[in-house]
């Protein structure tokens, strides 16, 4: 059973659903949470995924403690119900967390996929974390995108059953690029990809709501003052304390095109016409790189240092002035930004949903 509740799970999970879906031998059981609603859906509906399970547990303005309690609730009965010889969850969401603590409640075994990313700050990000230490604690399976996934586990004592997968959001990735790409979302149409340079950016952390997310927005104002040759398409997360930020600096601020959250294949096709991608997004961090569009970081840290390593992703914090200057150094300086602008992927080659499947087929047969 693959349990999962938000966008970004649902990007990464999805195809993993597919491959399991179609391996014998398999029974394949999708249940949802519903941490996320809409931007859930947009997900499940372009990759068709079958649901049998949704808690529904989506409120507006929801806290930690109630994504907790419902779903801790919620889950149990369908988990008696449907008795899975195991359940997978992905990353570090507070479903991840509570779905892994659920099952083994019922003492059902956990695979992690998307498993040993770390900052080793409690507190950042926050709670995403806390949820991936305490899920790799419980989990019996760890599906580790990267080597140095790998090695963080092993450094903290959890030395069974760890694969090295790549991330399945490459896997994802693969299938929503097309050079003849239309959008779909119309206020896209009205972004020119062809004279100007776009910058895409997402912000939606919860340690950066309030002060933070100002002066990422700020930054953005001036940085579009100041070139008139830049535009900015910036999908807002629906976080009503994102929403209420965003819209307040950024109406009516000319080339800022505030849009609706972008369906994946939008979004996909939007980033691989970029110039830049700003954002505090994990999932952008590895999604940019592999088609050679430099990201900065709105963040202090990162668990993915994959593509910091490799110079395409630079981590520049949540100051006001600090992102400005940043920006400002790869919109003018040509040599700066090609040295950023070249395509990694450490994140593997596509096959990472392959590899898990075959990792639990084989480990059901006690291989
Ligand atoms: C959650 C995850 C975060 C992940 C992010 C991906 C936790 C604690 N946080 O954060 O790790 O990076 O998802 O986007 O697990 N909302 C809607 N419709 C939707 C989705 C959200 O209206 O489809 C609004 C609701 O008012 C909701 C709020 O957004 O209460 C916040 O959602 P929540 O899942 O609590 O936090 P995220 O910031 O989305
Ligand atoms: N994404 C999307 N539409 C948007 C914004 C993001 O499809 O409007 C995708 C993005 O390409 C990536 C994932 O959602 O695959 C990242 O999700 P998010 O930033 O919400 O969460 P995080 O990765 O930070 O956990």
């Amino acid at each position: 059973m693959s349990v999962f509740g938000t966008r970004p799970e649902a990007i990464k999970m999805c195809p993993l659903v597919k491959v399991l879906e179609a391996t014998e031998g398999i029974e394949s059981v999708v249940c949802l949470t519903g941490q996320h609603k809409e931007m859930l859906q947009q997900v499940i509906d372009i990759f068709g995924t079958k649901v049998k399970y949704n808690l529904n547990i989506m409120k507006p303005r929801q806290t930690l403690t109630t994504i907790t309690s419902s779903i801790l609730e919620k889950i149990e009965p369908v988990l008696i119900e449907e008795k899975p010889d195991i359940v997978l969850v992905h990353g570090d969401t507070t479903t991840s967390f509570v779905v892994a603590l659920a099952a083994f409640y019922q003492q059902i075994p956990v695979g992690h996929v998307e498993a040993g990313l770390r900052t080793y700050d409690k507190y950042s990000p926050f709670p995403e974390e806390m949820n991936r230490c305490l899920t790799g604690r419980i989990a019996e399976l760890h599906f580790a995108p990267t080597e140095n996934n790998k090695n963080n586990l092993l450094r903290e004592g959890i030395n069974k059953n760890i694969f090295v997968t790549g991330n399945t959001v490459i896997d994802a990735f693969q299938t929503t690029v097309k050079e003849d790409y239309k959008f779909k979302e119309k206020a896209l149409e009205n972004v020119d990809l062809k004279n100007k340079k776009c910058i895409l950016m997402t912000a939606h952390r919860r340690e950066n709501l309030g002060q933070p997310l100002e002066n990422i927005c700020n930054a953005v104002k001036r940085i579009v003052e100041k070139y008139e040759d830049i535009e900015v398409v910036y999908p807002v997360h629906l976080n009503p304390a994102v929403q209420e930020v965003a819209h307040r600096v950024l109406d009516g601020v000319d080339r800022v095109h505030l849009v609706a959250p972008l369906d994946v294949e939008d979004m996909h096709n939007i980033m691989d016409r970029s110039f830049l991608v700003m954002t505090d997004s994990g999932g952008l961090q590895e999604e940019a790189p592999a088609c050679g569009v430099p990201v900065l970081v709105l963040r202090t840290e990162t668990e993915r240092p994959e593509a910091v390593q490799a110079g395409t992703v630079k981590v520049v914090g949540v100051d006001e002035e600090v992102i400005f200057n940043e920006a400002v150094n790869l919109i003018d300086n040509k040599s700066e930004y090609e040295k950023m602008a070249h395509a990694v992927n450490p994140y593997g080659d596509g096959h990472a949903s392959e590899r898990i499947a075959t990792y639990i087929e084989n480990w059901f047969k006690g291989e």
